[in-house]
This record gives structure tokens, sequence and C-alpha cells, in this order.
């Protein structure tokens, strides 16, 4: 199985330019690497502008909720697909920051899905702390998955991304592999309970948080992960690049 690499580029790089750069230098390492799934996520605006995309799939950092209709800002899905997005990041910490709830989580879920995007779906606590965590991200997958069609289960990927493991929040401190895979466990588990043992046992489930290239080996190696959702360290092209040669190896 390819290992799923995925650049979360969030807001930046801050011109087309630059992000043409990063792009066409991750492209050409990509090219050369069979044992890899890149997936670069940049800004929507500079989606229809990466061009000649080789092995490179793009996915989009959000979807709309509604897929039509008169919502100033928002992007469908539909346009989405329209402009090469093959995934979508959905529910990462960072939108749920800003207000989006778990009605809403679901509802993009579905029009991303329904358009035939293959979607990540992000999960992760807050604290460190606290206690309950499993069953914070027990509850974030029951809530999206709820009332999704078990068709849709082979297009979903789960991200764990504990929040405090964000390397905005943590200053670079990941969470650790064995953490990663008692999770992974889990979220099986939880997927289990949902959409029973098949959807469970082959969903793709991926790490995010403060990866980079001295600690991404130790995620990549674990049994039942799949990838790994990369933020910071994949706007610099040589340090992605390093990453996507340490899963190409693996
Ligand atoms: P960092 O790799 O910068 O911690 O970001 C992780 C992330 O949020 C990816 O979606």
């Amino acid at each position: 199985m390819k290992k799923i690499i995925i650049a979360n580029w969030k807001m930046s790089p801050s011109s087309l330019k630059e992000a043409e750069s990063i792009f066409a230098k991750v492209r050409s390492k990509a090219a050369k690497l069979r044992g890899v799934e890149t997936v670069i996520a940049p800004p929507f605006i500079y989606l229809p502008l990466l061009k000649s995309r080789g092995r490179i799939k793009l996915a989009a950092q959000d979807v709309a909720q509604n897929d039509d209709g008169p919502w100033t800002g928002e992007i469908s899905a539909k346009m989405l697909k329209g402009v090469g997005a093959t995934y979508a990041i959905i529910g990462h910490s960072e939108r749920r920051e800003l207000g989006e709830s778990d009605d809403i989580i679901r509802e993009k879920l579905y029009q991303s899905l329904s358009r035939g995007i293959k979607s990540i779906l992000c999960v992760g606590e807050k604290e460190k702390s606290q206690e309950a965590f499993p069953h914070i991200v027990r509850e974030q997958i029951k809530k999206a998955l709820k009332g999704t069609p078990r068709y849709f289960a082979s297009k979903i990927i789960i991200a764990y991304e504990p929040v405090w493991a964000i390397s905005s929040h943590s200053k670079g401190r990941a969470d650790t592999p064995q953490n990663f895979f008692e999770m992974s466990i889990f979220i099986r588990r939880t997927v289990l309970d949902v959409w029973g043992k098949s959807a469970a046992l082959r969903l793709p489930i991926i790490y995010g948080g403060s990866v980079n290239t001295k600690n991404a080996k130790g995620f990549l190696e674990i049994k039942g992960g799949a990838g790994i959702l990369v933020g910071k360290a994949s706007l610099d092209a040589k340090e992605f690049n390093k990453i996507l040669e340490i899963a190409n190896s693996i």
C-alpha cells in the first residue's frame, strides 16, 4: 500500500510565485517515488493555478456545507472537483476553532463525498491533559459519520491530529508513534461500531501534528497507520521532499 503524505499549506505561502516554486520542487521529487501518494492542499485560490500536476494530487482545505445557493465567500465541493481537487480536508481543528460545529462538519463531509472527493476527516483532542480524550475523538467521529451512507466508507481517511501537537500550539513537539498506534486501534474500533468490520479494516488512518524529517519515520512505521498530514514542514520543499523519500523507503 502506498503511504499517503498530505501537505497542508494552510494560509501560506503568501504569493503565487512561492506556491509555484514549492510545487515544482515537490512535483519533480514525487515523480520519482512509486511508494507514495503525494497530496498538496494549497489555499483555494492556488488550486486551479498549480498546473502540470504530474503525480501530485490536489486537496482542498475545506468545502462549503451547501452544494449551491447564495452563500457569499463559500466554495462548493462541485467547484473544487471542477478545478482538480481529488481530496478535501474536512473538520480541521483550525476550522473548528473558527466555530465549525460537528453538525457543519457532517454536512461538509457529506457534500465532499457526494461529489466523489476523497475526504480527510480530522479529529483530535485539544489538551494533552484531557483524560477523556479517546471519548472526545470517538464522539467527533460518530457525529461526523452520523447518517453518512456506508457506501462512502471507501472514500474516507481519518486524520488523528491532537490539537496540542500541532506546531503552532506545541512549539514543534509531536505526539508519540506509540500513542498514534493506540489511537489508530481506537479509531478503527469506533468506525467498526458505526459501519462494521469491512469498512473499519480498510479505513486509512493518518497522523498529523509537528511531523518533520526527524520524527516522520516513527509515525510511518506504525502498523495500521496509512500516512501523515504535514503542516509547517510542508512549506519547505527540501524538508517535505525528504519526508517523501522516507515514506517511499518504508
Ligand atoms: P504542523 O505540521 O505545522 O504541526 O501542522 C499539522 C496540521 O495541522 C496539518 O493539518
